[in-house]
């Protein structure tokens, strides 16, 4: 999707951070932005900012972790504007920094509600209605590198949430019809309000520096959207070392084939 002009793109997580970023970007290219979050006091400000720029934006206060709240953002964006072109699961938290073996099932739930039960109610209240429409549209999640390498220790439930993202979306991108494309954003540090902690999140990338590198990728309809360098570097490490695993213990013998898992799924779906 190249020409943004007119399309409606709704953005989860959008008065701050990365998600702000985005609906600049959409309503510089002429779309008309709805942002949704909790904070209905920044929703407003962010509004108003996109609309000083000549945005035609809107929002919606929205807890994306509630079902029943993402069914009616997506009930207010049809009422507003007819149609809904593109979606941007992009609402996220980072929960607390902890050693797994002293999280709880709480601190994770906590992340997973959001992270990625928030980006699954998106999925489940736009995604069939953006089929039905019947014309070009995009549902874009914003995961993030670490969906794709864990950096560190003491990021247990964040780790896991993105992960699960990062399924989520391939799996999306199977069953999707052809008209609905998907796009897995992977970001890595990028300065926003992620975690309230201004020291982390002030040493990452300018957040329109990071909509500059990841722009042309959604134009272009990518499904792996990237950003920082060095993931690339640990993604190859990562699949170097399951490589030399595979080598070593789990080598192709005639006959494996039926032991493939992506072959067997074709038989079985046709
Ligand atoms: N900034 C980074 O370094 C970084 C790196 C990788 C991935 N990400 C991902 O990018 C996305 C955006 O985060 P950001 O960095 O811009 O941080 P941010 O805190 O500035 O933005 C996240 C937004 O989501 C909103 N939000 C949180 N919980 C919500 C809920 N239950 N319902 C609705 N809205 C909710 C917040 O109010 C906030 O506006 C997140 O999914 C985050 O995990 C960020």
């Amino acid at each position: 999707m190249k020409n943004f002009k007119d399309k409606v793109v709704v953005i989860t997580g959008g008065a701050t951070g990365i998600g702000k970023a985005m609906a600049n970007r959409f309503g510089a290219e002429s779309a008309k932005v709805i942002i949704a979050a909790r904070r209905e006091a920044r929703l407003r400000e962010a509004v108003k900012d996109l609309r000083d720029k000549g945005v035609d934006a809107r929002y919606k206060v929205c807890d994306v972790s509630n079902l029943e709240d993402t069914k009616a953002l997506a009930d207010f964006a049809w009422a507003e504007f007819g149609q809904v072109d593109v979606l941007v699961n992009n609402a996220g938290i980072a929960g607390i920094p902890e050693m797994l073996l002293d999280s709880s099932r709480e601190s994770y739930q906590r992340v997973f509600d959001v992270n990625v039960f928030g980006q699954l109610n998106g999925i489940w209240a736009f995604g069939n209605r953006m089929i039905a429409q019947g014309t070009p549209a995009m549902i874009l999640n914003v995961i993030s590198e670490t969906g794709l390498f864990v950096a560190g220790p003491m990021m247990g439930g964040y780790a896991a949430s993105k992960y699960a993202g990062r399924a989520i979306s391939e799996v999306l991108r199977l069953e999707m019809p052809k008209h609905v494309q998907v796009g897995a954003i992977y970001p890595g540090g990028v300065q926003s309000e992620l975690g309230g902690s201004k020291e982390m999140t002030q040493i990452g990338m300018p957040a329109d520096e990071f909509i500059d590198i990841i722009w042309p990728q959604i134009e272009n309809g990518e499904f792996h959207i990237v950003s920082h360098p060095w993931a690339k570097d640990y993604v190859v490490e990562d699949t170097a070392e399951l490589t030399q695993a595979f080598d070593r213990y789990a080598p192709h013998f005639d006959g494996d084939r039926k032991y493939d898992s992506k072959w067997l799924a074709k038989q079985m779906v046709g």
